[in-house]
């Protein structure tokens, strides 16, 4: 459930017209709905109600300070893989106490910089990092709390790209290794093994991956604790698909229900989550205005101010997301179209096959733009970053600016 909805023809972000946005702001643009982020943040915390728990935030699925910030004052933990992503956390007043730190390359630098921080944890993901991060602690002086992140084998049924969990993927340490590796944990300088973790892909549509990959995990503590290493807590990850079309992704309160029940036996282990696009992608969305129509003749194609710089999901994964009017007009005929960007390739477009009845000038909305869009958006082509608002009941507030022209070079030189 979100608060995007229409008020007589006119679509709104919870009690802002999202035209009198695109008036205000200009296009491109994205919306958030900080009403929404919080439903979809309590959505887990109470699901997980009655076992201890922590929800950490992906920060990579909107890393936008003021999302950050809501979710902070909540309470939320983060979930980061980069140390740009925990100084985000830090000026947006997150708490490095409940910060996790996932990714399969952290540099010594990105390692100093969390331990001196005091994150909750390193999610490691070979034996040449878990060396690497007790060669920087111990010469710190530091113990760093860790968990490794265990490649269960398991397809978690989604796009090749966002499957992570398989072991043909890069991340996580076979869950077969994993054993010997926690014992290496153990007898290594400066590390204080603390918990085990999994992610094993993003956008599930059902449970029984997530279901498979807990009850193999939940094995591996046993045969741990038989050996005497005692965990504090089980990261799965985050993944929880989010209805972008007819999925009919399970909500958080049955997906943790599951899980609660497999942790009967284990009252003291704590349960983290790890969810992104479950509490970011139907939370926002992206204006656009129709530039142009153009009629070819095997197409209509709607030309609109954005594009795969700004959401290049549709491009990467061949996503689809809905693109609905922001004014629903009765007075032009509806038609088929591409709805495409200005950026100079084929797979430039933001949908395809589209039933709109549009006009040059309207504007656009993209929904369930949320998750994985501003954030994995660039400036090809030479073009500013768009500007990014949060609406909230009826007040709304730049959360970023657009890009200005000039600061596409900064930090270029030439030559003397
Ligand atoms: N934890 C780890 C270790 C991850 O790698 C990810 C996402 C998450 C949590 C959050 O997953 P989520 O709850 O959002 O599914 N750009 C792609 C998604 C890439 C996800 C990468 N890892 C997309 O636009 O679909």
């Amino acid at each position: 459930m979100d608060y995007f909805h229409y008020q007589n023809d006119s679509l709104f972000a919870e009690e802002v017209s999202v035209s009198e946005l695109a008036a205000h702001y200009g296009t491109p643009c994205y919306v958030y709905s900080r009403r929404t982020l919080e439903r979809h943040y309590h959505a887990f915390t109470d699901a997980a109600q009655g076992h201890p728990h922590l929800v950490c935030y992906a920060v990579k699925a909107n890393s936008n300070i003021a999302v950050l910030n809501v979710l902070a004052r909540l309470g939320a933990g983060f979930d980061i893989v980069s140390k740009g992503e925990l100084a985000r956390v830090l000026a947006a007043g997150g708490d490095a106490s409940k910060v996790v730190f996932s990714g399969v390359a952290k540099t010594a630098d990105e390692i100093v910089f969390a331990l001196k921080q005091g994150i909750k944890c390193f999610n490691v993901e070979s034996q040449a990092e878990l060396e690497r991060i007790s060669y920087v602690a111990t010469s710190l002086g530091l113990v760093a709390p860790i968990s490794i992140r265990v490649n269960p084998d398991i397809d978690a049924k989604t796009h090749p790209y966002i499957s992570t969990g398989l072991k043909e993927n890069k991340f996580g340490i076979d869950i077969k290794q994993a054993f010997n590796v926690y014992q290496l944990a153990y007898a290594l300088p400066g590390l204080d093994v603390v918990g085990i973790d999994f992610h094993i892909g993003s956008q599930l549509t059902e449970i029984e991956p997530f279901l498979a990959a807990t009850d193999k995990v939940l094995a591996l503590i046993d045969t741990l604790a038989t050996a005497g290493i005692t965990l504090k807590h089980i990261d799965i990850g985050g993944g929880l698909g989010v209805p972008y079309n007819h999925e009919k992704p399970p909500h958080p309160s049955a997906y943790a229900a599951e899980i609660k029940a497999r942790l009967e036996k284990y009252p003291h282990l704590q349960l983290i989550f790890e969810p992104g696009r479950a509490i970011a992608a139907n939370s926002g969305i992206l204006l656009t205005k129709v530039e142009f129509i153009k009629q070819t003749a095997d197409k209509h194609f709607a030309i609109v101010d954005a594009g795969m710089n700004d959401m290049l999901r549709p491009s990467l994964y061949s996503a689809w997301q809905a693109i609905v009017p922001a004014e629903i007009r009765q007075d032009v005929e509806e038609r088929e179209y591409d709805v495409v960007g200005p950026v100079c390739e084929t797979g430039d477009f933001i949908g395809k096959n589209r039933r709109l009845a549009i006009a040059p000038g309207d504007l656009l909305v993209q929904r369930s733009a949320g998750a994985y869009g501003f954030s994995m958006s660039s400036n090809y082509n030479s073009r500013p970053r768009a500007a990014e608002v949060m609406v909230d009941g009826q007040n709304h507030y730049l959360v970023r600016e657009r890009e200005k022209i000039e600061s596409l070079w900064q930090g270029e030189h030439l030559l003397p």
